[in-house]
């Protein structure tokens, strides 16, 4: 008889959802995963699979079918929780494509919140973003710090996907604003997996230093900052994971529904992170200074004092430990690519 608490994973195969399905196993949980796999790789859950020793159950679903995802929920038994992370992410092809990104983002939590009252699932923990802070006035920013206009179709879906679970849920919802995930597993057994150019910074410093990219363009040195980079708040990707057992321990004790910064407190400018980069790994990053990207702000870093206290959760790794796992991580798919 398993009697494990069952949690629910949309986007259990991707990024952050990899890693937290790693962390909810050992904290005693029964993920369930439910991914349509647009952009993650069904081998990521083998892989899970050996790191933990378990056998991992996943459905190929998409989450913006109502009928299927009910006839789905209705099979399980007593759930626990929801973690919804599946949606689209990439800012700039959200611009390009905006329906893309509300047809999917926006429809899919709904189906999530519908199910979630249907079932009377008393968890879910959301995954937004910092970007719905844009250029704040003032740093670090708290969740109290006023939510500027979207810049992106991509940050409008988080600031509506908040405001659709604050509407719905009045008890039993986390809000997580991640600031900028980086890193992966320490086992170098998952990661990131970009598909094509990556657009985020370290997926594009790894892939340079192995060569599968030229040269990083560092976008813009010319910014208000102390080596006029711009600032970001990098989170190891296994604290960031951490956070949502804490989320749903912290649902155990409340009947509320909260918003937290899940960050390090800390600006850290892209040079640094190209020197960080360099020297924890021994290896030289082809690089040059071009104009600055469009829509990139100056800076932005969490104070997560409210994550500290009231979730009990803080980072416990820094920009070396996620940068040399990172790397740990590029040689993997490296090796693998090789024996294929
Ligand atoms: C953006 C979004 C964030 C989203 C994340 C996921 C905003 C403000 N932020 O983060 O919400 O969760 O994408 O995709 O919309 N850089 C380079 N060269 C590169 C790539 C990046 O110099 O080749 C610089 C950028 O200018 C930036 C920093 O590195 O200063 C981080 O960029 P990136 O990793 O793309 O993340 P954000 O733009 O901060």
């Amino acid at each position: 008889m398993e009697n494990r608490p069952k949690i629910i994973v949309t986007g259990g195969a991707g990024f952050i959802g990899s890693h937290t399905v790693i962390e909810l196993i050992e904290a005693g949980y029964l993920p369930i995963i439910i991914d349509n796999f647009s952009n993650s790789q069904e081998w990521i859950i083998d892989r899970m699979c050996i790191l933990t020793q378990s056998k991992i159950t996943y459905y190929s679903v998409d989450c913006k079918s109502y009928e299927t995802m009910h006839e789905l929920f209705s099979g399980l038994g007593d759930i626990a929780g929801v973690i919804h992370f599946a949606a689209f992410k990439s800012v700039g092809e959200s611009v390009a494509s905006p329906l893309k990104y509300y047809n999917n983002n926006i429809i899919s939590l709904a189906t999530i919140l519908q199910l979630v009252l249907d079932f009377k699932i008393p968890k879910l923990v959301f995954s937004s973003s910092c970007t719905v802070y844009g250029q704040a006035n003032q740093l670090p920013v708290t969740e109290l710090t006023p939510v500027k206009a979207a810049e992106s179709p991509y940050g409008y879906t988080k600031q509506v996907g908040e405001q659709m679970i604050n509407d719905t849920i009045k008890e039993g919802a986390v809000i997580l604003r991640y600031f900028n995930p980086i890193g992966a597993h320490s086992s170098g057994l998952i990661g990131e997996l970009p598909i094509g150019k990556p657009e985020n910074l370290v997926p594009y410093i790894t892939q340079t230093a192995i060569g599968i990219r030229k040269q990083l363009q560092i976008y813009g040195n010319d910014y208000n900052t102390s080596d006029g980079t711009c600032l970001r708040d990098y989170i190891h990707v296994v604290d960031l994971a951490k956070a949502h057992v804490k989320a749903l321990k912290f649902l155990d004790d409340n009947n509320t529904t909260e918003t937290f910064n899940v960050g390090t407190g800390k600006g850290i400018s892209v040079l640094e992170m190209v020197k960080t980069f360099e020297t924890v790994n021994n290896v030289k990053l082809n690089y040059k200074i071009v104009p600055r990207r469009e829509g990139d702000i100056e800076q932005i870093y969490a104070d997560t004092t409210k994550a500290n206290s009231i979730l009990k959760w803080k980072a416990q790794y820094g920009i070396k430990e996620a940068l040399r796992d990172a790397w740990n991580w590029e040689l993997n798919i490296q090796q693998m690519k090789l024996s294929a």
